[in-house]
């Protein structure tokens, strides 16, 4: 066993939207700390947990197991005191009386502002992206996004069964509140007629029209994929069957998308980002992002992590443009 530089002692905590994948994070952190002579702290429910002192031992066997189920072991929360300079304080005088030489956060891009915040406060912070929006700028890919779309995948195909039957449209709401990332890909996967996306604006003539045209081909069913953040799927389907007359029937997918077991390139990915985390807070890391980028794993410092450029793949929207016809 290599011993850890310096390192005794490092925190784990899950924060935000729950992503398949983040029980495979935990599992990487602790059996790498353990691996290099590290002892790990489960801090339960996000920030909460730090701030409240609600927190669990985590040694080799108490993560046995936990890299196929979803949720979060250490459960996860949005945490608002931490948004208060107050609730950072109290969080990092409690890093400190744990003795914490290091803390991994996995979550999305709120709760690495809570690890910026912590490392200034002199609580060495890495952060894991781990959103099924995709959506962390500095990094081509956040875990539980491929899960989230085969889950999507899996229920959209099942709904095509029925509304192909039915000779209906179907109007699916996928997750993403901020970004289309989720809606994009799976809209793709699943062949929709239409992708709306909360970063483009919606071109609603021009996919009535399409619909059209595809009838005139002989397409009897329609598929309409819609991001949550683009607004109310039914008001969506209310319009189309104004325009169109055809029978719109909405699903909404909901937490769903959240849930099951994490896919092989999540569990990868995770224990891949999960080691990187604890090799880097070893080498002395503080304020920094695990990403992917052209597919290796590096990392950002936070700060200059969040505030890249990560726009919606134009490409991979036309191309489901010129494939819907
Ligand atoms: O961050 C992931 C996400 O699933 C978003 O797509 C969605 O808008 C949000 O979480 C909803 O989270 P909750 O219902 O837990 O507040």
């Amino acid at each position: 066993m290599e011993q850890g530089k310096n390192i005794k002692r490092i925190g784990i905590l899950t924060s935000g939207g729950d992503a398949p994948g983040m029980n495979a994070v935990i599992r990487a952190v602790v059996r790498t700390a353990s691996n290099y002579g590290i002892a790990c702290l489960g801090i339960r429910r996000g920030y909460s947990g730090l701030i409240n002192g609600d927190i669990v031992e985590l040694g080799s066997r108490s993560v046995d197991g936990i890299s196929r189920k979803g949720g979060t072991m250490l459960y996860t929360a949005r945490c608002m005191e931490m948004l208060t300079e107050e609730g950072r304080q109290k969080a990092a005088e409690n890093c400190h009386y744990m003795g914490l030489d290091g803390l991994v956060v996995c979550g999305g891009d709120g709760s690495f502002r809570g690890a910026q915040a912590l490392s200034r406060l002199g609580v060495p912070c890495v952060g894991i992206p781990g959103t099924i929006d995709n959506d962390i700028v500095c990094s081509d890919y956040t875990i539980g996004f491929d899960t989230a779309c085969n889950t999507a995948i899996d229920a959209i195909d099942k709904l095509r069964d029925t509304m192909q039957s039915h000779e209906r449209c179907s109007v699916v709401e996928v997750m993403g509140r901020r970004a289309g990332h989720l809606a994009l890909d799976v809209g793709i996967a699943v062949g929709a007629t239409a992708i709306l996306l909360p970063e483009r604006d919606m071109e609603f003539d021009q996919m009535i029209e399409r619909m059209r045209a595809g009838r005139i081909r002989g397409r009897n069913h329609h598929l309409i994929i819609v991001a949550e953040g683009v607004g109310h799927a039914q008001d969506v389907a209310d319009r189309i069957e104004a325009a169109t007359g055809i029978d719109a029937r909405v699903t909404v997918l909901g937490h769903i998308q959240r849930g099951g077991s994490p896919t092989v390139r999540d569990r990868v990915m995770a224990t891949r980002m999960g080691y990187y985390a604890v090799k880097i807070l070893m080498e002395g890391a503080s304020n920094r992002v695990v990403v992917l980028k052209d597919n290796e794993i590096t990392d950002f410092d936070i700060e200059e992590g969040l505030t890249m450029q990560k726009d919606l793949n134009e490409c991979l929207f036309q191309v489901s443009k010129a494939v819907s016809i």
